[in-house]
């Protein structure tokens, strides 16, 4: 009888042991399952030029948090520089209307900020290339002290301070722990989204619109003189050019300062054309204004060439006041509105802008 008993309570704490186990699995399936998201390749674009999902693996969970850690202000020495300070959704991700954006205590960067779109078709980041990878890249702003002004360590700190990343680096990754490698991970996983395909260049392309004969005829126009450079359809080459920019006041000497050659004094990279009309000032250093001025630009250097010039900068530009119009027109049908104004890209609660 006694025996039984034993073995009747035997089976029962089994019984109850298995259930507990399995309720136990099955609770921690619940906390971590996240949401592929699938990287879309716009119809007609080459491949990206690197995989930075492949070992990243692109999820809804890591680009919230990503996306969370990008409109985060409190990142800064002052509290008042998110990463959006000077990437601003509506200026396509690039500081709206000012020539060198402002870091923290009223600190201002050497260098204009160029709009985030259409990284993961990049080889290489920044204005002279001394960035390769997109995951290491926002060591740079958060450290600096004219930009965000923070150390590494403090930045982790301000995260873990804080219950609702708890939640989303264990959404993300499958346990709380913040790490410095899983927010640079999370962060590349909302900047290399930052996907810009929806321009009326790109209706055009895609056979659902039809230029104005203005536009034609500025298309033209591009593809005679600027397209070897800004190649289409990501309007950059990757190249690193001289395009007749003089040294400035800072003395920045682009792409040399990394390569140490004379011959890469002046070369900076080639600049996506896209969303240009959002995007001004222009070039490295903000220092032309006007869309109208960067034409102006080209048509003096390439009819009085410097030392340095580019080669395919080397045949004369030579437009009319109506076909420098039609350039024009053409360069405003690359504003994609339905990107700088998605949802999906924009803070979830009130952010400030520092100006
Ligand atoms: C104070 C202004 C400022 C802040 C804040 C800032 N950036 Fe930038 N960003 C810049 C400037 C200026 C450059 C160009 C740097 C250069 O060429 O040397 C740049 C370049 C970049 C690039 C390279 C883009 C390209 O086309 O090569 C990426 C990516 C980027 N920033 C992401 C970030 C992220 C992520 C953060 C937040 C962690 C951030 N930035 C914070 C001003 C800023
Ligand atoms: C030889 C290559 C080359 C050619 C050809 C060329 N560009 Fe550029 N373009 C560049 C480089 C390099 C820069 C960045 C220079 C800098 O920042 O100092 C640039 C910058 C620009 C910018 C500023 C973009 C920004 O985000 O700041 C605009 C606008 C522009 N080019 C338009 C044109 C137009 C229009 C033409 C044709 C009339 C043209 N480019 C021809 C190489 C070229």
């Amino acid at each position: 009888m006694l025996k039984l008993k034993v073995i009747i309570s035997f089976l029962l704490f089994a019984a109850v042991s298995l259930f507990i186990i399995a309720a136990g699995k099955k609770d921690r399936d619940d906390i971590y399952k996240t949401t592929p998201l699938e990287f879309k390749i716009p119809k007609g674009w080459p491949k990206p030029t690197v995989d930075f999902f492949k070992k990243n693996k692109l999820t809804e969970e890591g680009f919230l948090l990503g996306k969370k850690i990008f409109y985060d202000s409190r990142l800064s020495k002052d509290g008042e520089v998110s990463c959006a300070g000077c990437h601003q959704p509506f200026g396509a991700f690039a500081t709206f209307d000012h020539d060198l954006s402002h870091g923290v205590s009223n600190s201002f960067t050497t260098r204009n900020a160029p709009a985030l779109m259409n990284l993961a078709w990049m080889i290489d980041f920044h204005w002279d290339g001394g960035v390769n990878h997109l995951e290491i890249q926002p060591l740079g702003p958060l450290t600096a002290p004219n930009e965000m002004g923070i150390t590494l360590d403090s930045a982790l700190m301000i995260l873990k301070a804080d219950s609702a990343y708890y939640r989303m680096f264990n959404n993300a990754f499958g346990n709380p722990a913040i790490t410095s490698q899983r927010m640079l991970k999370a962060l590349a996983q909302f900047t290399g989204s930052l996907i810009t395909s929806n321009s009326k260049y790109d209706r055009v392309m895609n056979g659902l619109d039809t230029f104005s004969n203005f536009e034609k005829k500025g298309y033209v126009h591009f593809k005679n003189n600027c397209a070897s450079c800004h190649k289409e359809p990501l309007f950059t080459d990757n190249s690193f050019r001289n395009n007749g920019m003089l040294l400035n006041r800072f003395k920045d000497i682009g792409r040399q300062r990394i390569t140490a050659l004379s011959s890469d004094s002046l070369k900076f990279k080639v600049p996506s054309l896209r969303n240009i009309q959002l995007t001004f000032p222009y070039m490295h250093d903000g220092s032309i204004f006007s869309v109208p001025q960067v034409i102006d630009h080209y048509i003096a250097k390439t009819n009085a060439p410097q030392i340095g010039l580019d080669s395919v900068l080397r045949k004369p530009i030579v437009l009319n006041k109506l076909q420098k119009n039609e350039l024009i027109y053409f360069l405003y049908t690359l504003t994609d509105t339905v990107f700088t104004k998605n949802k999906r890209f924009a803070p979830d609660g009130p952010v400030y802008f520092k100006h």
